[in-house]
């Protein structure tokens, strides 16, 4: 099936849902068995088999279950592990991979907050980590050591948009015996399938794009049928449950993931070359763009982009950039991206690299290209960076 039609079809089952279209959400913390006997056969069937059956309301009920059965056919894997939020994805997905003792590597333009799980909690429960160069590719073979599990890549990295090479990376990865994990969010597994490329799990911020409307938090991990049972294992030992109101509101979102992906990409495909004209601007961070250093590597690995992008300017400020963002009307300033609306944040990543120093001029930008008409983005902006010259 195409990845449209996947996107419709995957997971509908209309005799699970008594008929209805879309699963409604069901609560549930206790199942009530029939009798010793069934509660022995659910044990089975849920623990052993790890069957969707409904056991206990932890474990998960229909709501999820058509959640994880879409996001499974989209990315390609066998199974899809549902986590409260998109960095709770991230944290499953290592802890899945490791023990004490272990060595991971980790790209150096990595989500924030992934790299502090790692340099923190990580390291204390026994757990190095080693940042890498994400544009290092093949090159990962020098870093690994023999008690390296896991190597983690993020593509684009959501702040610096380095475009990494998975296919080299896995190769290499595995010839070690080493995972790898994807952390997919800016392309959704729409528009890549990092399972696909050699990897063993892919992870979705379903926060984002799978969501959609900024209103709920959640995050997925799917895997190879080898790579999803450590991370199965791990969410399952730690006690994670997500909401059914929030899952259901992820497959709500899903459905109409490939629409709003087509003109968010059209959208930021049109702010970022108005964008690139501009004579504050230095570098507009876009793989999509022919000019942007990773565009070789997305136009092989990708089929479309989302409406993530940084902007670099030539010279900045801290005061020039705050009167840009401030008189901006249709660019709230916020966390998160992905929604259906357009969004801006400050962009300082220097501070958060260790292993290839990021030397662009701070503070940028990054903005998300929603929904909205684009000639009235590009007329916000318009005003702002006049602002941010006059500032200047
Ligand atoms: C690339 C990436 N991964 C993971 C996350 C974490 O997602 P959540 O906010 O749902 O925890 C984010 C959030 O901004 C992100 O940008």
């Amino acid at each position: 099936m195409k990845k449209d039609t996947q996107i419709v079809r995957g997971g509908l089952n209309n005799k699970r849902n008594a008929g209805v279209v879309n699963t409604p959400v069901v609560r549930a913390s206790t199942v009530i068995f029939d009798s010793v006997a069934a509660m022995h056969e659910a044990d089975d069937r849920a623990l052993k088999q790890r069957e969707k059956v409904l056991y206990y309301g932890r474990r998960g009920t229909p709501t999820h279950w058509t959640l994880q059965e879409a996001v499974t056919t989209l990315a390609g894997g066998a199974d899809t592990v549902l986590a409260p939020s998109g960095l709770a994805a991230c944290t499953f997905a290592i802890l899945g991979a490791v023990k004490a003792g272990d060595h991971i590597l980790v790209t150096d333009s990595v989500y924030g907050p992934t790299r502090n799980f790692c340099t923190g909690f990580l390291k204390s429960f026994g757990v190095e980590t080693t940042f890498y160069d994400p544009l290092i590719g093949a090159g990962v073979a020098g870093l690994l050591k023999p008690n390296t599990t896991l190597v983690f890549c993020e593509s684009p990295g959501s702040m610096t948009f380095e475009v990494q090479d998975i296919p080299a990376i896995a190769a290499a990865a595995h010839k070690h015996g080493a995972k790898v994990a994807v952390d997919n969010t800016w392309a959704s597994p729409v528009f890549c399938q990092p399972l696909a490329l050699g990897a063993d799990l892919s992870i979705e911020a379903g926060t984002k794009y799978i969501v959609g409307h900024s209103d709920a938090l959640i995050g997925t991990i799917t895997g190879t049928a080898e790579a999803i049972v450590g991370v199965q294992k791990a969410a399952g030992a730690i006690g994670s449950a997500v909401s059914p109101d929030d899952a259901y509101l992820a497959t709500r979102g899903l459905r109409t993931l490939g629409v709003r992906l087509a003109r968010h990409q059209e959208n930021a495909l049109k702010v970022a070359r108005w964008l690139q004209s501009r004579p504050e601007v230095g570098r507009v961070l876009y793989p999509a763009l022919p000019d942007d250093p990773g565009h070789a590597l997305w136009k092989r690995d990708f089929s479309g982009a989302s409406g993530l992008l940084g902007v670099v300017f030539k010279k900045t400020s801290e005061a020039a950039v705050a009167a840009l963002v401030d008189g901006l009307e249709l660019f709230p300033l916020g966390y998160s991206w992905g929604g259906f609306e357009s969004l801006v944040a400050l962009a300082s990543p220097s501070g958060g690299r260790t292993a290839k120093p990021w030397t662009a001029p701070e503070p940028g930008i990054r903005l998300h290209i929603g929904l909205e008409d684009p000639d009235d983005l590009i007329a916000d902006l318009d005003k702002g960076l006049s602002r941010f010259q006059m500032t200047l």
